[in-house]
């Protein structure tokens, strides 16, 4: 998978890419991300991305032709599954999402800023639109990030334990069992006897009615929901 990431701050994505389960599914040849800066692509007189919005108010609005040509150019290098827009009004991101996105072959993902894109890209450009929570973020970079980390660590083949994936939290619709390693006990607070047991049976039972009390107490709307 390719993960091409339009911004016109591409330094603030650098250090995430560069480190641990990001880093070592590029080593593995899993999947990669690009940043394309976006200032490349503006060839207007000032080269500007963004511009006044018509009919005034404030705020600036990124120009829908940088992130045309930016887009046309990296479509003629290959194909994409979606092009998506980081947007506190799309689709809000979840399991099932990053689930369903995991398994598609290339993705674009555009970064917007200020008042937010011209609306003619989200008309004719964007396939796709993703926000990660109900609040607004200064940019789409760190939203960009939150979602790629989900997606990639998905692929099967980069986490080094492919079930620990599958045993992650909202993947049966259930939130993860509390977790304990060495020492047994630490002043006094002691791990449950059942996980000393070594009785795999009963830690399996443990586990899943841990689970199903944590996600009636946290996230009952998990409870029950189909996808
Ligand atoms: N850009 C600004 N805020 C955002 C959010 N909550 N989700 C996705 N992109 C955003």
């Amino acid at each position: 998978m390719q993960i091409d990431i339009i911004t016109v701050h591409p330094e603030l994505l650098e250090s995430p890419f560069r480190h641990s389960i990001l880093k070592r599914a590029k080593d593995k040849g899993l999947a990669e991300v690009r940043l394309i800066n976006l200032r490349d692509y503006a060839f207007s007189k000032h080269r500007n991305t963004d511009d006044y919005a018509f009919g005034g108010g404030a705020g600036m609005v990124m120009m829908v032709e940088p992130i045309a040509l930016c887009i046309e150019d990296l479509k003629a290098q290959r194909a994409y599954d979606e092009v998506i827009y980081m947007s506190p009004d799309g689709m809000m991101l979840d399991q099932p999402l990053a689930n369903r996105l995991s398994l598609k072959g290339n993705l674009i993902i555009l970064c917007g800023h200020y008042k937010g894109v011209d609306e003619r890209v989200r008309e004719h450009l964007v396939t796709m639109e993703v926000s990660i929570g109900d609040y607004v973020l200064s940019g789409g970079e760190l939203a960009a990030a939150v979602l790629s980390d989900a997606i990639i660590r998905l692929i099967p083949g980069v986490l080094n334990d492919e079930t620990s994936a599958l045993s992650d939290s909202f993947q049966d619709n259930l939130i993860a069992p509390p977790v304990y390693t060495r020492p047994a006990e630490f002043r006094g607070w002691k791990v449950p006897d059942v996980l000393l047991s070594g009785h795999e049976e009963n830690i399996r039972q443990w586990r899943f009615e841990q689970a199903l009390q944590r996600t009636r107490e946290r996230r009952p709307g998990l409870l029950g929901r189909e996808d």
